[in-house]
Order: C-alpha cells, then structure tokens, then sequence
C-alpha cells in the first residue's frame, strides 16, 4: 500500500504458504501483554487442523514487536511482523496493509487481545469451504454467540444502535451478516480488493463486506470474551469516525450522492427564506435581499456538501477555489432557469408549471454534474503533467 511498510522486520520469515493455508492478520497497538498468550492459544489450536502463519500490523509505541519475536521462536508455525512508522489509517489501516501482504488463499482478521478465541480458526475456513463462501463472520448475535465481553452496558448500547443503523443504511450490503461490527472473520484472498479500501478507523469489516461485495457470505457464532490484559483502544473519537465512515460508504454511488445533493439543496430553502425574512425586516428593497438571502442558501448548502458529500474529494483545490466555483454554478443555476422555462412555454406551449417543474430538474441534474466535475473531481494526472512538459 504505501512504501513505509516495505522494509518491514520480520517478513522474510514468512514463508510460502501451502495452497489452503490461512494467514491470521492480528493488528495490534501496545498489546505487549497479550501477544504470547494469544500465540500459545493460536498453538494450542490450529496448526494440528491445518497450516498457519500469523501476521502481525503493529502499530504499538510499546515493546510489542519484540515481545512477539521472542515468543514466535516457541511456534511451529511462521511469525512476522510488520511495524508501521506511520499508522496510516489506525487500525483499519494496518488490517488492509495485512490483507494485502498475506499470501494464502484464507486470511482471518483478528484481534490481539485474545478477545477472539483462535479455536474457532479452523472452524471459520471450514465453513467457508463448506458453503463455498468468500467471507465467513464470527458474529455475536448468532445463537450460541455473545458479546460477554464489552465493558459496560453503554458499549452494548452503542455496540447494538450502530449494527442496527449500519444494517438499516446498507440493507442489500449486510444481508446475511448479523454482526457487520465484527473484528473477527475470514476472507479469501480472492475476494479481497485492497484497491477499493478506503479504510477509516474500526470497522474494517463493514468496509470490506460494501465495497469488495463478496459474493457469498457465512457465519459462525463465537463468544467475544474479556480482554486479558489493557484496555480498549476505542473512544468517543472512534465512534465520531464511524459516523464519517458511514456517511462515505453510503454516498460512494453516484446515485447515492445525486440524491443527497437534492436533500442537502433542499434543506438550503430554510437559511434561504430565513435571511429573506431578516432582511426584508430591516426594510432592505426586495429584489437585493432576494439575492443576499439566495447566498446564504448556497453558503448553507456548500458547508453541507463539503462535510457530507465530498470530504475526501477536496484536496486538490483550495476552499475559496472551490466556494467560487461552487457559488458561480449555483447562481448559474437560478439565472438560467427563468429563460429556461420562457424558452420551455413560448416555443414548446408547455404550461407554465410543469415547464418550472421541468426547469428546476434540470438545472438540479446540470448543477449536480457541474458541482462534480468542476468542483470536487480531481484534475487527471496527464493533464497536469503534459502541462508541466
Ligand atoms: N495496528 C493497529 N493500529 N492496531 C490497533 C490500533 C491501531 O491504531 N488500534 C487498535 N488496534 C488493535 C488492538 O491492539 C487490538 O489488537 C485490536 O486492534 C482491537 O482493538 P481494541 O482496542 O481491543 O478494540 P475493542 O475490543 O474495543 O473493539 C473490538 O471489538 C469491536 C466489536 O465491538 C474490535 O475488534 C473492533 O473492530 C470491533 O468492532
Ligand atoms: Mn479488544
């Protein structure tokens, strides 16, 4: 993924894996006390079922990564690390930069805290052999399964509303995955596609299950138990991630957008018809605060698109680049639309209401596709560079 990684220590230990072999991917940030546990449990486990070798992502500022190699050398199985120095992503991050160094045909994401019992290794691949799926979920929610370990009645709550609004925003998506906030599954390398991941923060499975869409889904149910040693490395700023995360995936189509552009456009008509009211107040002449009050609309609906609709597409032009240009198609739009709907009514007799209501999707179709285009798509790198030539 990014060039940081390839020195990694460690990763020639790896060696090339016997076709059916799982990689276990274990991304782990100051967890010096779980690691040889959670590598004694994996021996204890798996290689007598079938062929391992574990991966750890580490991010940690502690001794992990040496705890992990002095360990490893008690394993039957390789070991390699591979330390980040920049923790692109968080954990999300160090999971794909997993996915996308393991080599065997199943890779398993897990966590290494030993809140995820690797008995049920074996068990996941099986499943996934037997119903010829892609992805195989451990879930918590299936009978037999539990969440005994979240901490506290408020992480079951917050655990519970974001599974149900994930499932509600993505209902085709999540169909067949009761726990789409699940850390632990099994995925075959064929199904992973590193190149779409746009990876932010925790839930790297609901990442994975809408944007590489896996053709076929299983589930087992496991129990999440305590963590053995530390604590959480989840906070409120995770759950304010997840919140980002959504919002992205569930406007990655361009349909998806197209229809919150007109939600966003129409919320505008509010701080619209408010400044026309606080102007006409302060007896400003009609047609001036009829202007002033549409700014305030387009202010509005910039403020909305930049936060919700293209946060990770405005890198490449600076704010007041992409207010100008934003402000210039929206004023555009509401010049145009009077002779729109003239030319409309006087040369094709349409009536003067379904020629507004003609007009107005028109311009919203052609303002939305303007907004894309000129706005928020990045310039083509060709371009710049024959430019630059
Ligand atoms: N490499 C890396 N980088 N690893 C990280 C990072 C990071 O920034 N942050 C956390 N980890 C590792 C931890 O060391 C641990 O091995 C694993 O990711 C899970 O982190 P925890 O902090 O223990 O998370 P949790 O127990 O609160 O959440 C788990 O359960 C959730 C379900 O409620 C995770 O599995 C979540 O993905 C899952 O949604
Ligand atoms: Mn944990």
């Amino acid at each position: 993924m990014s060039e940081h990684t390839a020195p990694a220590q460690g990763l020639d230990a790896v060696e090339v894996p016997e076709p059916g072999a799982v990689t276990l991917v274990v991304p782990t940030f100051n967890e010096s006390a779980n690691v040889r546990r959670l590598l004694h449990q994996i021996t204890e486990s798996v290689p007598a079922r079938m062929a391992c070798e574990v991966l750890f992502v580490d991010d940690s500022t502690d001794d992990t990564p040496e705890v992990v190699r002095e360990a490893a050398k008690d394993c039957p199985y390789p070991v390699a690390v591979l330390h980040r120095d920049e923790p692109v992503g968080g954990l999300g991050g160090a999971v794909v930069e997993g996915l996308e160094a393991a080599a065997s045909e199943w890779i398993v994401v897990m966590d290494g805290d030993c809140q995820h019992p690797p008995s049920l290794v074996p068990e996941l691949i099986e499943a996934g052999e037997r119903t010829n799926a892609a992805l195989v979920v451990a879930s918590r929610y299936l009978e037999g399964g539990s969440r005994a370990g979240l901490a506290g009645g408020y992480r079951v709550a917050v655990s519970r509303g974001a599974t149900l609004l994930a499932k509600a925003l993505f209902p085709r998506r999540l169909r067949g995955i009761s726990d789409p906030m699940s850390g632990f599954f099994a995925i075959r390398r064929s199904a992973v596609t590193a190149e779409v991941l746009k990876p932010l923060g925790y839930k790297i499975l609901l990442e994975l299950a809408v944007r590489s869409r896996p053709r076929q889904v299983a589930e087992v149910p496991f129990v999440f138990r305590d963590r053995f040693a530390g604590e959480s490395k989840s906070t409120a700023r995770e759950g304010l991630r997840f919140l980002r995360h959504l919002a992205g995936l569930r406007t990655a189509s361009p349909a998806a957008r197209l229809a919150g552009f007109g939600l966003i456009g129409a919320s505008g008509f509010v701080p619209n018809l408010v400044g026309l009211w606080a102007l006409t107040a302060l007896t400003v002449p009609y047609v001036p605060a009829e202007i002033l009050a549409n700014q305030l609309g387009v202010a509005w609906n910039f403020l909305l698109i930049e936060q919700l609709l293209f946060r990770d597409r405005r890198a490449h032009r600076r704010w007041w680049d992409r207010l100008g240009r934003f402000g210039l198609l929206a004023n555009a739009d509401l010049v145009l639309r009077i002779p729109l709907i003239a030319l409309l009514v006087d040369r094709f007799g349409m009536g003067v209401l379904p020629a507004t209501a003609l007009a107005l999707v028109m311009t919203f179709v052609v303002r939305f596709a303007g907004t894309e285009a000129l706005v928020y798509l990045p310039r083509r790198r060709g371009s710049r560079a024959r430019r630059a030539a």
